[in-house]
């Protein structure tokens, strides 16, 4: 990562790390501000056919339906929570999946990468900095919420699930996805840490040091914002137990759905390796195994394995329920 980030955001320093153990919510703006010029370069996010299948492939995973055929688009007016540089909203739009989309997002930094993402798609797209458990919108109003990544920030779950209920339409449904489990986080968390140490060890060697070794200002950046990551990463979900929450908070038709088990345990390390070697290093046949590899397992993860493992074992969980009529 560039010490100058585009929109004149600039890194964590080390006084930053320290004021944010302290408030929450300026942990999360000052961390979501700092990546969000280079969220995108990132986590590959685009706005294409990949990308938008990909979103659609998520939120139809959760609702466990398809759309249905023929019928006018039962998702019109979308609201995105914590919706970053747009990533879900804006693919499910690209995708057909809804219609007027709403981005919202606590970083003001992220909400202007999303707007611009937007701008560039020739979309009209709304988008304001707003917390997830205090909507700046009225009761009743959209179709569907979405959120993608982002209720494991945020310190009231419930209060955010009555939120989003409060906001929409009776009968309108909420989508949130890419959650981590507690058991998927503390596996993906092990991989990740074992796999950075003998990143940093390997691309050292003397053979390997001109060519993957990444600069050393670049590592301490890097690990000033694992600092702040451990701040931000509030909740690991248990399935059960987050579909117990949505209940309390009134929402009806609550259904969790898990992905990415043995794909979770490839896409941690492959991440790591990517993060931890020079940028551009590893060249673009690297990129085609790891997506493809990642697609094989997620098949397999899903066709074979989501009929026999129980759902607190995979990586991600999504949750999906209706504020009744
Ligand atoms: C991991 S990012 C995910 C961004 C995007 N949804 C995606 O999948 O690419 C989490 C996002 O949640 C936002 N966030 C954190 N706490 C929030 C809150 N209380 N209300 C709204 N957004 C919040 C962050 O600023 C950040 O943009």
């Amino acid at each position: 990562m560039s010490a100058e980030h585009e929109g004149g955001v600039t890194p964590a320093s080390e006084e930053d790390v320290r004021r944010a153990y302290e408030d929450n919510k300026l942990a999360q703006v000052l961390y979501h501000d700092w990546e969000s010029g280079t969220y995108d370069a990132k986590w590959a996010i685009d706005f294409d056919e990949r990308c938008a299948t990909y979103a659609k492939d998520r939120f139809l995973g959760v609702v466990g339906e398809p759309l249905p055929a023929g019928e006018a688009l039962p998702y019109r007016r979308a609201l995105e929570i914590g919706a970053g540089t747009g990533f879900f909203s804006l693919n499910l739009r690209v995708a057909g999946v809804v219609d007027e989309v709403h981005v919202t997002d606590l970083s003001p930094g992220m909400v202007e990468v999303a707007r611009r993402n937007a701008q560039e798609l020739g979309f009209d797209v709304e988008g304001r900095v707003a917390d997830a458990e205090h909507l700046p919108y009225d009761d009743d109003t959209f179709d569907v919420v979405v959120g993608h990544a982002v209720i494991h920030h945020i310190p009231d779950v419930e209060l955010a699930f009555r939120e989003m209920l409060r906001v929409l339409k009776p009968g309108g449904r909420f989508v949130i996805a890419g959650e981590p489990t507690r058991i998927g986080h503390a596996y993906a968390r092990r991989l990740g840490h074992a796999t950075w140490i003998a990143t940093k060890a390997i691309t050292h060697l003397p053979p390997l040091r001109e060519r993957y070794a990444r600069p050393k200002e670049e590592l301490d950046e890097s690990s000033r914002a694992a600092a702040l990551e451990a701040v931000v990463d509030l909740h690991t979900f248990d399935p059960a137990e987050l579909a117990a929450t949505a209940r309390a908070a009134g929402a009806t038709e609550v259904r969790t759905h898990t992905e990415e088990l043995t794909a979770a345990l490839l896409g941690w390390p492959v991440r790591t390796i990517e993060a931890g070697v020079k940028e551009g290093a590893l060249g673009m046949r690297w990129a085609m195994f790891a997506f493809s590899s990642w697609k094989r397992l997620s098949l397999i993860d899903e066709k074979v394995l989501s009929r026999v493992v129980p759902q607190k074992f995979f990586y991600n969980v999504g949750i999906t329920g209706v504020k009744p009529r």
